[in-house]
Parts: structure tokens; sequence; C-alpha cells
């Protein structure tokens, strides 16, 4: 059976999360947050609403990247995104940059269907893994090459509901 060990707790993702978001609203004002599901949908929601005490317009879409298979990259990323985001300042908050081909083909999706900017969130960042030159304009917090569940991330559809970040233990 697999368990997992606490990496970094709850209150020291809040504080960083209300840090990203200072920062972010020193360089944006008024914003379309791209939230990658389903992994980045925790981190994304506290996200807006620091947003929001920082005096930052947000408008919310989300996307779908689909690139992993319990712990295995497959490299193969399948975008669906339903809205338009002609002209629009879009930042996109994932979960985590792992190789960094996920968030790569996001970005260039979104520019190539001509948004205005395209800024890139990431809550983690681990990168030892980076097979593709690309990293975050925001990264919350960079972690070592082990597997990571919680606040969102999940392990084949696990884990997503705790608090805290964790390191999966497999065994
Ligand atoms: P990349 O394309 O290799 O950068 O993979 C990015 C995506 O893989 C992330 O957005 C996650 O959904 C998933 N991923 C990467 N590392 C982990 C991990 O340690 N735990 C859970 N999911 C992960
Ligand atoms: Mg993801």
């Amino acid at each position: 059976m697999e368990k997992v060990q606490q990496l970094i707790e709850e209150s020291k993702v809040r504080n960083r999360v209300s840090e990203l978001a200072l920062d972010i609203s020193k360089h944006l004002d008024k914003i379309t947050v791209i939230c990658v599901l389903k992994g980045a949908i925790v981190f994304c929601s506290d996200l807006i609403r620091e947003l929001s005490r920082n005096n930052v317009k947000v408008e919310l879409d989300f996307a779908r990247a689909k690139s992993y298979r319990g712990t295995e990259s497959t490299g193969k990323v399948e975008i669906e995104f339903h809205g338009d985001v002609t002209g629009k300042n879009i930042l996109l908050v994932d979960d985590i940059i792992d190789t960094g081909r996920t968030i790569k083909i996001l970005k260039e999706y979104f520019i190539q269907n001509n948004a205005g900017s395209v800024k890139v969130c990431s809550l983690l960042d681990k990168p030892s893994r980076r097979v593709v030159n690309i990293s975050a304009d925001f990264t919350g917090f960079k972690v070592p090459d082990t597997f990571v569940v919680g606040y969102g991330i999940d392990y084949n559809e696990h884990y997503r509901e705790l608090p805290y970040i964790g390191e999966l233990i497999l065994d």
C-alpha cells in the first residue's frame, strides 16, 4: 500500500499563495485566469481570492490538458478548451511543471489563438525533470524529483482533497 508523507504544510502553502498573488498584482491588474484542470483547481480557487485582495480584476476559464498516466509521463498532451482568448491577457495557472511539455504546448496554443499575452503561474516546479526549455513567470515552490500529491494534485485520481502537499511513498 502507498502512503503520503507531508512535504509542504498547509500554512506554508497559504502564505506562498498570498505572496504569489501580491507578486502577480505588481505586473498585471486585469487578467483572464485559465485554470489547467484538474490539478490546478484548488490552487487556482485560492489564488483568485488572493488576487482580489490585491485589486486584480479576474475572469476565469478552464482548460484541460491530459498528459499523465499513474506516475509515468506519456509525453503526449491533449488540450481541451472552449473559450475565446482574443486580445486577452492570460494567466495560465497550473499545478506542477515537470518535463515542461504540457505548459509549453498550452502556452503555444493560446498564443496561436491570438491571446494578447500569456503568462504562467505554477504552484510547483520540478526543474531537474525539464526536457523542454520553459519556465513559469510565477512559481510557488521548487520541489525535488519525487511524486507529489495533495492540494489538487492526484495519484490516479486520489489525494486531491489533502489540504497540504505531500510526497507519495510507494512500496
Ligand atoms: P509535464 O508535461 O511533464 O510538465 O507534466 C505536467 C503535468 O503532469 C502536471 O500538470 C501534473 O498534472 C502532472 N504531474 C507532474 N508531476 C507530477 C507529480 O509529481 N504528481 C502528480 N502529477 C504530476
Ligand atoms: Mg496538470
